[in-house]
């Protein structure tokens, strides 16, 4: 099953699988983005994230394979009077040709034969200077039922960002245990890896 189908599936049902609330850690990180410089937000589904800094006056870009999210995140950004500009691309053909003051992810999980391709456009894709910031589940999430992929092959370990990104300072590589309260999709006690890193 494509990603499309299978993503198109989970956001067909009424209201915002993840909440309409940014990503927790992704909001506590606001201070370190550039209001200046063009933000993305890949895989970003329906929006909580691009919205959120959309209000803040930041000029947006969501990419995500799900055409069903992203008609969501367009109705959502209607009812808060901002512009996001949206792409549908599944992000293994994504070829960036802007580059990104800014670049985020919430939960966007890659097979491990996709992470080469996926992690080095993204830090091609950043300005110097620029962050790129993300959580997502980690390996040890097979553990809790709060939500995230079931198959390891989806899953992160530090080492997956540790030993990318040789142009990025790494600020911020952690796996924690948290407590996730996103909508109906992330409930509960989590495995996640926070990564805050920044182009040279
Ligand atoms: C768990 S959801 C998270 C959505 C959003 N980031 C959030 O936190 O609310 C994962 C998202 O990644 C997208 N996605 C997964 N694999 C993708 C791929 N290869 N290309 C583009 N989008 C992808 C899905 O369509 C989905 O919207």
């Amino acid at each position: 099953m494509s990603q499309q189908h299978f993503w198109n599936e989970k956001f067909s049902r009424q209201g915002y699988l993840y909440g309409k609330k940014p990503n927790a850690f992704i909001e506590s990180c606001s201070h370190l983005f550039n209001r200046e410089k063009a933000f993305l937000c890949l895989g970003e589904g329906e929006g909580r994230n691009a919205i959120f800094f959309a209000k803040k006056g930041f000029d947006v870009m969501a990419l995500d394979a799900s055409d069903i999210a992203l008609k969501k995140l367009q109705e959502f950004a209607s009812f808060e009077s901002v512009q996001v500009k949206t792409k549908c691309i599944d992000l293994n053909e994504w070829e960036p040709i802007k580059k990104y003051g800014s670049i985020v992810a919430s939960y966007l999980h890659m097979h491990k034969c996709d992470r080469d391709g996926l992690f080095s456009k993204i830090e091609d894709a950043l300005e110097k200077s620029g962050y790129f910031i993300g959580e997502f589940f980690s390996t040890k999430q097979l553990n809790y039922s709060s939500g995230g992929p079931k198959d390891i092959d989806l899953l992160y370990t530090v080492e997956d960002f540790l030993n990318r990104f040789s142009n990025c300072k790494k600020h911020v590589v952690e796996e924690i245990l948290t407590h996730l309260d996103e909508g109906r999709g992330h409930q509960g006690k989590a495995s996640v890896i926070r990564v805050v890193l920044q182009k040279n």
